[in-house]
């Protein structure tokens, strides 16, 4: 199973907080793992990206949460779970049903945690592999380090946004995997292609250890 794309979280029926994630790094890692023979379940927030291989199984979501039931749904049939989506950290309290209409003072819109999918499934985590990602500004390993442990990930695949080249909105990016023993490997500026082989190989390491 593979999580891919932004969430976008409503404020009203016509406005949403989103972010710049394309989806790019996610399709990328499921049409690799596919043409190696894999099944996979492709849980894709709003993305422009598109895929047609007999293999993957596309389920589109919108927000956090169905991000979070879909990906509950499928946790318990699959054997690795790469969870690189950048799901929001926070939706609006309440949702309004109608379009807000425009006012002289400010607005405010109070926000609430939404559910952390990758630290959920890693609590019910059985003989599965878990992968997540993380992208740093700052204090990158440190950072990466301490979210394998607190999500109980298998290994973290950091970017850091610090390097060109590296992170959302580009086809390129700068991976270093980080694994459960605190492994730490670098890898060169590649395209997100060549990234998700890399990505997929350690996988496969992984499962045959
Ligand atoms: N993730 C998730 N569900 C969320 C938020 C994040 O599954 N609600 C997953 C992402 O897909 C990614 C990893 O968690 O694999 C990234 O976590 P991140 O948002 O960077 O970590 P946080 O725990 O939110 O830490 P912080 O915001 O302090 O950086």
């Amino acid at each position: 199973m593979i999580t891919a794309g932004p969430t976008y979280e409503a404020i009203d029926p016509v406005r949403f907080i989103g972010n710049h994630s394309s989806g790019k790094m996610g399709f990328e890692i499921a049409k690799t793992a596919a043409n190696l023979g894999a099944e996979v379940f492709l849980v894709a927030g709003p993305s422009h990206q598109q895929v047609h291989h007999s293999f993957i199984h596309r389920i589109d979501v919108k927000s956090a949460e169905d991000m979070y039931d879909a990906c509950h749904q499928y946790y318990a049939d699959v054997d690795v779970a790469v969870l690189s989506a950048a799901v929001a950290d926070y939706r609006p309290k309440n949702v309004a049903t109608q379009k807000i209409k425009k006012k002289e003072a400010a607005l405010s819109i109070e926000l609430e945690p939404t559910k952390d999918i990758l630290k959920s499934l890693g609590e019910i985590k059985k003989n599965q592999l878990l992968v997540g990602f993380a992208l740093e500004t700052n204090d990158e390993v440190q950072n990466a380090k301490s979210k394998l442990t607190r999500k109980n990930l298998d290994f973290i695949v950091l970017n850091s946004l610090r390097d060109e080249g590296a992170g959302f909105a580009t086809d390129t990016n700068k991976i270093t995997i980080i694994d459960a023993d605190l492994n730490e490997k670098s890898f060169d500026l590649k395209s997100k292609t060549e990234v998700s082989k890399d990505i997929v190989n350690e996988i496969i390491q992984k499962l045959d250890a």
